[in-house]
């Protein structure tokens, strides 16, 4: 197990900064395994695939669905990227889902979200089968999850859990403070901590005094989707800072929920934004795709 580095002994002649957390290159290396094992069970005669479907033209669900169906592509899977225009009904919508549900060269689907308000995404969501539910957004997949059954883990906490496991974070005893409770991140992230045996703490919009929480944090997950968020007078010394945020400065440039330029100098690790989550949110969506083939 690696030994956190310890920081309370810091001087102002003895500063060290985070270790940074290379999203890229860790997906990377899923990405290579998950090739290297959808080769093996291509030659058995299956062939990984995954549909995505969007719904009307944001563009950034536009980006993201483009680099989901690439990623596929370049570990060997077969995916298929369906495009509907806004006015697409739910009913529709409906059918398109049941459509991949039977079709045997699908084993994953992924209806992106947000969809157009006049449908109803969960009803869509529960229409995946859960064999299917690559995203794990399924009330069965995330009944699974805490209930400690099997099923698929939404992606983006599941990449968090990936880096984590990265650096040998012992997580068993410690306090993990989440901040954010959407059915996409915080909550499931929660559940998985919880699982590893952390002491969890939900915070979220309505906490009052979120400085308290995450002082006394080992662990550090922003998922709000605020900017500076979290500053580093809000960080213990040697904590892991894990950044969801995706956002856009006054500049236009990506950044997170986490001002790392502050945080780096206090946490004992940071993850980047770009960089950081954001890749290994792909790279679990594609070991989940493999799985669902695999289980068939
Ligand atoms: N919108 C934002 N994140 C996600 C995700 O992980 N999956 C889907 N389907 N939609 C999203």
């Amino acid at each position: 197990m690696l030994k956190l580095r310890k920081r309370s002994s810091r001087t102002h002649t003895f500063h060290m900064t985070a270790q940074i957390i290379d999203g890229k290159a860790l997906a990377a290396e899923v990405r290579a395994e998950v090739a290297q094992r959808t080769a093996t069970l291509k030659a058995s005669g299956i062939t990984p695939g995954l549909a995505v479907i969007l719904v009307g033209d944001n563009p950034a669900s536009q980006v993201y669905v483009r680099n989901k169906v690439k990623a596929c592509t370049d570990c060997g899977m077969h995916s298929v990227l369906e495009q509907y225009d806004a006015s697409m009904s739910e009913e529709d919508l409906l059918a398109r889902v049941q459509s991949l549900n039977a079709d045997p060269s699908i084993h994953g689907i992924l209806v992106q979200l947000p969809l157009p308000a006049h449908i109803n995404a969960q009803k869509v969501i529960e229409a995946i089968s859960p064999a299917k539910d690559v995203d794990g957004f399924h009330v069965a997949s995330a009944g699974a999850l805490m209930t400690g059954l099997p099923g698929f883990l939404p992606c983006t906490p599941y990449g968090c859990m990936k880096m984590l496991e990265h650096i040998n974070y012992p997580l068993k005893g410690k306090h993990a403070v989440v901040i954010g409770r959407s059915n996409i991140v915080g909550k499931p992230m929660a559940m998985m901590l919880l699982a590893q045996d952390a002491t969890v703490t939900i915070c979220h919009s309505r906490t009052p005094d979120l400085k308290a929480h995450t002082l006394q944090a080992d662990v550090i997950v922003a998922a709000v989707g605020r900017r500076n968020l979290v500053t580093a007078d809000m960080v213990k010394p040697g904590a892991a800072v894990l950044d969801v945020g995706m956002n856009r400065n006054d500049a236009g440039k990506l950044c997170g929920d986490v001002d790392f330029e502050g945080v780096k100098e206090v946490a004992g690790y940071i993850t980047p934004v770009p960089g950081g989550v954001g890749p290994m949110t792909i790279a679990m969506l594609l070991a989940n795709t493999l799985q669902a083939a695999t289980n068939r």
